[in-house]
């Protein structure tokens, strides 16, 4: 089959096809014939500088997640020919992922959908709704009467919370660090550049989704009526831990802080947000698609940051 394998740094311009052995289906876990994957940040960062760690098995295929056919159930409850996703897990960075024509994954991290949805709208659902599902539900508890704001918002996962949170009628306050990306938060209530200091800026915020990260974590909190909770989620200001963390000086009295990591998906959410995406009929966020040929180009793309939306690899 057909594979990107990585063994090291790789810029973008260097990622190409190989010629992979097809994999072993082996108990626990089922073949996927890959019919589209959706791209993410990390696996930039893990192509760019992570790689390079030792948890990370290598040779590697990448890919965090994919939406494709069961090809072999090895026993499990799936079916042959069976519509699915998958999505993180170790995916394409403990063991190979979807950045190839079959992935052989474990059983729980594939789940079935049913969905009309096409294989390219299908590819850009899983990590990213997913991820902004649990950001907003399961850590913000977000309410129909809340104020969000989202900082670094004009990233996929921030265009994905925005459709949702107005689908349940919040008021949404959107930030950019980019004056001419205002325009693309016109689905918010409310776009504001953010030029590192929010503080005095916004007001009447109960929830905050922060996609910039510990860079500007702070100051998000500081932005916080009492009582309000900041969820820390991204990381797309290249920070990635708070160093020398002093709880007291950093989190604001009676303002929550909590964060939401996407490793644990179960078939239960993954039914709620299909049932959702059905029921507001919320079209998913494709900003580019590519062929798997032109693998290379998709990467480029990625690493450019030129692209407003999910990139999508059709097989
Ligand atoms: N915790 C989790 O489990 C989880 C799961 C999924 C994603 N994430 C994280 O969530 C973030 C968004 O992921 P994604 O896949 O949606 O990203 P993406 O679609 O690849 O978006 C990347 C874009 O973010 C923009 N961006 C916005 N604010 C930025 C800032 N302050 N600094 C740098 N870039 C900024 C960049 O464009 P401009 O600079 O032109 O605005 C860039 O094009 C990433 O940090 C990702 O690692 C976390």
């Amino acid at each position: 089959m057909k594979a990107v394998l990585l063994n090291g740094i790789t810029p973008a311009s260097e990622v190409t096809l190989s010629e992979v052995t097809m994999p072993e289906t082996m108990p626990g876990w089922v073949l996927i014939k890959v019919k589209a994957f959706g791209m993410n940040h990390s696996e930039q960062i893990l192509r760019l500088h992570e790689i390079e760690n030792d948890y990370i098995q290598k040779p590697l295929i990448p890919g965090i997640e994919c939406a494709g056919e069961v090809v072999q159930t090895s026993g499990s409850h799936f079916q042959k020919g069976q519509k699915v996703i998958a999505l993180m897990g170790g995916m394409g960075r403990s063991f190979n992922g979807s950045y190839a024509e079959y992935a052989l994954l474990p059983v729980h991290h594939v789940f079935a959908v049913n969905t009309s949805l096409s294989w390219k709208e299908l590819a850009a659902v899983p990590e990213t709704y997913f991820t902004a599902w649990g950001s907003l539900f399961e850590c913000l508890d977000i309410k129909k009467d809340d104020v969000l704001l989202i900082r670094g918002a004009t990233c996929t996962l921030g265009y994905v919370a925005i459709q949702i949170a107005k689908a349940i009628g919040c008021k949404v306050i959107a930030t950019t660090h980019r004056k001419s990306k205002l325009p693309l938060l016109a689905d918010a209530d409310e776009a504001v550049l953010d030029t590192g200091k929010l503080e005095g800026m916004v007001h009447g915020i109960t929830k905050a989704l922060e996609l910039v990260g510990p860079k500007t974590l702070h100051d998000t909190l500081c932005c916080i009526e009492k009582g309000g909770i900041a969820c820390n989620t991204g990381v797309l200001g290249g920070v990635y831990a708070l160093n020398g963390f002093d709880p007291v000086k950093f989190i604001p009295n009676g303002v929550y802080l909590t964060s939401f990591y996407s490793n644990w998906p179960s078939q239960k959410i993954i039914d709620e947000i299909f049932s959702f995406i059905k029921e507001h009929k919320l079209t998913p966020c494709i900003g580019a698609t590519f062929g798997f040929t032109n693998i290379k180009e998709a990467c480029m793309a990625l690493d450019n940051s030129g692209v407003n939306g999910k990139i999508v690899v059709e097989i």
